[in-house]
């Protein structure tokens, strides 16, 4: 039986009463345990792949620590979480067309379309029976599934990187750039100012914003990572100078380096992703008409703002999640051309995979974190490993 990591809910309720009911003092690792599992039989739409590579994400730590829902608790006590994912096609089911044995793949995590294509529920989250790709094998059906575009320009792991983050940029930037468009035509302004804060789906959204030709800038106290956008040409700003918004000063002084920055109009567009003390910044941030989109609530779930003030200013505040399906298959042409994910330094091996979680949770990696799954790679993605 192939093995795949689990959350249970058993293991959350050792780890808070190891911890005295303190999750800032969770072990990530200390919850995720390797397990064996028995995969459905591949029906007609079935496709079994086994998994070479997948990325760290955090909705992993929101399973483990409990902190939004206990999703393990609910989901029966529970899961085997994974949603994003590069694997090889090992068999398929008599009515799958699109794919065959020897294919790479890449996942999406749309679990549950609504009647508009978005996702109600995630897989191998909060969708009902979804097993996840935290494992050596999984089956899915055919529809979960997109070629990987190996011929893209990016080498295996920048690959494996992005079928959870891209969509989720994608998504964000098509949002952002059409609401910022209602209110400000081209005639008026050709460019907007972007800002994102730290994170894989704020660089995405922002290498986005630069290929378009807009004016970007990444807010993180990474230096790693504000490193590997200023080569693509994005600007920064180190927050931690800002000291990462800690009380209202900081935040004050942050909204006038970026009217600095800006001649004085700020920003157009801010993606968010953490909120917390960040959605105050970015609020601080914000010009006349802009926009804030944000598909994650790391640092909290609850935001309380002055309605009246963002009238006056004609700002729009959006919230998004994971892709539609259909774009989800799209954003895959623009891997390489427009998205150059930042990878941490070390590539993870299977058996390391609650340490990538214990490290993503610390904040201390200088990229997104890959965890190599199969020791043996098949031969057509071999030259793509640096
Ligand atoms: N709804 C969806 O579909 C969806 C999809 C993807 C992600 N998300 C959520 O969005 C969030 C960001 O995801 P991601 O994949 O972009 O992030 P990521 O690559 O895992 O990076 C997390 C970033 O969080 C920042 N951070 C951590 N602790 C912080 C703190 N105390 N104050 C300020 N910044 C802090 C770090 O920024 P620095 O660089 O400044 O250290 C780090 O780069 C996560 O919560 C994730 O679950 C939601």
């Amino acid at each position: 039986m192939p093995k795949a990591y689990c959350v249970t809910a058993d293991a959350i309720e050792r780890e808070r009463e190891r911890t005295k009911d303190n999750p800032s003092d969770y072990r990530i690792s200390n919850i995720l345990q390797l397990d064996e599992l028995e995969l459905r039989p591949v029906g007609p739409t079935d496709v079994r792949f086994r998994v070479l590579a997948v990325s760290a994400e955090h909705n992993i730590n929101h399973a483990a620590l409990a902190d939004t829902v206990n999703i393990a608790a609910l989901r029966g006590g529970k899961i085997y979480p994974g949603n994003s994912a590069l694997g090889e096609v090992v068999e398929t089911g008599e009515l799958v067309t699109r794919f065959k044995p020897g294919d790479i793949v890449i996942t999406h995590c749309n679990g549950e379309p609504d009647q508009y294509g978005y996702p109600t529920r995630i897989w191998a989250y909060d969708m009902p029976d979804s097993i996840g790709w935290y494992g050596e094998e999984a089956v899915v059906g055919d529809w979960q599934l997109i070629p990987a575009p190996l011929d893209c320009g990016l080498n295996l792991w920048e690959i494996a990187a992005l079928p959870l983050r891209a969509p989720t940029a994608n998504h964000l930037w098509r949002r952002a750039i059409g609401m910022w468009r209602v209110k400000v035509r081209l005639e008026q302004k050709n460019l907007a100012n972007v800002l994102g804060f730290g994170g894989g789906v704020s660089e995405l959204f922002l290498m986005q914003a630069a290929a378009a030709g807009h004016n970007a800038w990444f807010c993180s106290g990474n230096a790693a990572r504000r490193a590997h956008m200023e080569k693509l040409g994005i600007r920064t700003i180190d927050q931690k100078q800002f000291n990462r918004f800690a009380s209202k000063d900081d935040v004050k002084a942050f909204g006038k380096e970026v009217a600095r920055l800006t001649d004085g109009t700020k920003m157009d567009i801010v993606c968010d992703m953490l909120r917390g003390p960040v959605f105050d910044a970015g609020l601080a941030a914000m010009g006349r008409e802009a926009v804030n989109v944000s598909a994650g609530w790391q640092l909290s779930k609850v935001l309380t703002y002055d309605s009246a003030g963002a009238s006056v200013k004609q700002i729009t505040l959006d919230h998004t999640h994971y892709d539609t399906v259909t774009g989800a298959n799209a954003c895959v042409q623009l891997y390489g051309r427009v998205y150059k994910p930042t990878i941490h330094d070390e590539i993870y091996a299977f058996e390391d995979l609650p340490r990538a979680f214990d490290e993503l949770e610390e904040n201390t990696q200088t990229g997104i974190p890959i965890i190599r799954v199969a020791k043996e790679m098949p031969d057509s993605v071999k030259k793509l490993i640096p």
